[in-house]
């Protein structure tokens, strides 16, 4: 079985105590096997960095950063540098989500420094591309992450790319009031991300796909061959939440794995 991604971005939320408390709960409830064939992560808030990485210990969870800045140093108020992030250890860091496109006037030039700066670092990127209903409503989604990708890794080696990450999370899918893309409605967009690394060099990065999972639709988003994992938010906000997210869809995968394959229809 191939290695699936299940993460959670918990914006901006959660103190330092209650990162220590939701740890502490994640682990106790992780399943045992949870660390094989799957890539757990989790991506508190800057002021959580610390506390998380203690409190992960020897666990099988990834740890993340929501942003940084392209420079290790220098005049830029407010800002946290690849420099600074080093000294927590992180394994990933998210670049490019849509709501610091929209609220923080982020730009596909400077995403792309980002993604620069973070590899330089030695962090793999999770690159966040999303499209809006606009775009959705005009059938342009796939063109519009395609583009986001192209722009975010633009000079980059096929071997730089390749220690990313990416996650399709429609803009009109993400929140509160967000409606989740349905599995067929995903599929065609991640195949086109997949089209489009493959083109780039790259076509063993990950896709993953965020946007209003939840418990029930969790298994289906994951059943499908063109989603390598999933980014959640609020229904992972909880150790309980997360804790029966992944054993949801490590339930199904099993499943799938187990169930004998039913007569397909040849293709080509
Ligand atoms: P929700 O799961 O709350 O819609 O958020 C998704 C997201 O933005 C993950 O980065």
């Amino acid at each position: 079985m191939s290695t699936f991604w299940i993460g959670t971005g918990w914006k901006m939320n959660k103190t330092v105590a209650e990162t220590r408390r939701y740890i502490a709960d994640l682990k106790a409830r992780l399943p045992d096997d949870a660390g094989a064939d799957y890539a757990l992560f989790i991506i508190p808030p800057f002021t959580a960095l610390a506390a998380a990485r203690e409190a992960i210990g020897m666990a099988p969870v990834l740890l993340g950063a929501q942003n940084m800045h392209w420079a290790d140093a220098g005049a830029y108020t407010g800002e946290i540098s690849a420099v600074m992030l080093k000294e927590f250890d992180i394994d990933l860091v998210e670049l490019g989500h849509s709501e610091r496109r929209e609220h923080f006037g982020e730009t596909d030039a400077t995403i792309n420094l980002k993604v620069k700066a973070a590899l330089r670092h030695g962090f793999r990127p999770l690159l966040c591309v999303g499209d809006s209903a606009e775009e959705r409503a005009a059938g342009a989604s796939g063109a519009a992450v395609v583009r986001q990708v192209k722009l975010a890794f633009a000079g980059l080696t096929k071997s730089e790319i390749s220690r990313c990450l990416v996650a399709y999370e429609p803009i009109w899918a993400i929140g509160e009031g967000g409606v989740p893309a349905s599995p067929e409605e995903a599929r065609p967009v991640h195949v086109a991300l997949h089209v489009a690394l493959k083109e780039l060099g790259a076509p063993s990065v990950p896709v993953l796909y965020g946007g209003s999972v939840n418990l029930d639709n969790a298994a289906a988003l994951a059943g499908e061959q063109a989603i390598d994992g999933l980014f959640v938010g609020r229904a992972a906000w909880s150790a309980d939440g997360f804790a029966a997210l992944i054993s949801r869809v490590m339930a199904a995968r099993k499943a799938a794995t187990s169930t004998p394959a039913k007569a397909m229809p040849a293709i080509g």
